[in-house]
């Protein structure tokens, strides 16, 4: 069991009725690595939940968690009833390889998530790490509607901050929208729609590919990306997949 600290929540931003981000203050929780997941825990009665969630935040002293409610779900109803004030339980300890110190190197780094799975990058995209170590970076972030759309404006900042490195790319898959591509994500690879979006192609001699969320889009995406000649980053054998699956 993990060491608890306690979290008090100092914002709740709400993006659409469901899908969240707190802000907490913890001061005890120990340095960690952007892309790293912590467990949150709230007490019901003598049971204890907790769940991982990645850090949306680097490390410091106020944390953020971009969450989704899962309506049957066990924790998410109780973190999503939460308001500011409240105090839950962090561990900690943050743990996971699913971080850029982890992954290789390469001229672009794909940012590959859906849903919530975006919150590690926005940790590793506030520090100074990954803009000194890639010279093009292309995040990609599939949702089922526009409103699910979170961090857009933060991520369309860096495409003024760093002009000609960085693209956001929005793929929605249960209605149209102007500013975003249709379709799930791994079919938008395989037609040529995300590279003609993000400028760049995606190969294995120039690519390390990153991939969060659900866990059908990584599968889905490890076969694609393994008929362009990718294959999963391991420390004995080096690749350019690195992934983080949330269930
Ligand atoms: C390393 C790691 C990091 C994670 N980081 C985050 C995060 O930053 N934000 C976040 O919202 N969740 C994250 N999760 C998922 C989280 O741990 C919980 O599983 C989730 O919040 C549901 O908890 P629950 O108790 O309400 O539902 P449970 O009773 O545990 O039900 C789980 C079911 O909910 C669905 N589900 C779980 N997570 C998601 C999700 N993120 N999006 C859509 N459907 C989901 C799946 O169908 C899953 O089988 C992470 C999981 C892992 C393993
Ligand atoms: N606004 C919200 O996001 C919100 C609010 C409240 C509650 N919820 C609940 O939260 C849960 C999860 O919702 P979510 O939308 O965040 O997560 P999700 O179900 O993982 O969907 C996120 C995106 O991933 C796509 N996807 C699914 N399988 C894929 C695959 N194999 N390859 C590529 N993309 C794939 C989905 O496309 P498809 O549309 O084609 O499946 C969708 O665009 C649900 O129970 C939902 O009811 C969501």
């Amino acid at each position: 069991m993990p060491k608890w600290c306690p979290a008090t929540i100092v914002a709740k931003r709400i993006w659409t009725d469901g899908l969240f981000t707190i802000t907490v203050d913890a001061p005890d929780v120990l340095p960690f690595a952007p892309g790293q997941f912590l467990q949150l825990c709230v007490t019901d009665g003598d049971e204890r939940i907790n769940r991982p969630y990645s850090v949306a935040s680097p490390s410091g002293k106020h944390l953020e968690f971009f969450i989704v409610l899962v309506k049957e779900g066990q924790l998410t109803p109780k973190l999503w009833a939460l308001e500011k004030g409240d105090v839950l339980q962090v561990a900690e300890r943050a743990t996971g390889s699913f971080t850029l110190q982890k992954s290789p190197s390469s001229e672009v780094l794909w940012l590959v998530s859906t849903g919530t799975g975006l919150a590690p990058y926005i940790s590793m995209l506030r520090t100074n790490e990954p803009w000194d170590n890639y010279q093009n970076i292309c995040v990609v972030h599939g949702a089922r509607r526009a409103t699910d759309l979170a961090y857009t404006e933060e991520l369309r900042g860096y495409e003024q901050q760093y002009p000609g490195r960085f693209k956001l790319i929005q793929a929605l898959t249960r209605e149209e929208h102007s500013e975003a591509l249709f379709g799930r994500i791994p079919s938008l690879l395989d037609d040529g729609q995300l590279e003609v979006a993000a400028e760049c192609q995606l190969r294995a001699d120039n690519s390390t590919v990153l991939l969060c969320g659900n866990p059908a889009m990584l599968d889905d995406m490890e076969e694609k990306l393994g008929n362009r000649n990718l294959k999963r980053h391991r420390s004995k054998s080096p690749g350019q997949i690195v992934l983080e699956r949330y269930w």
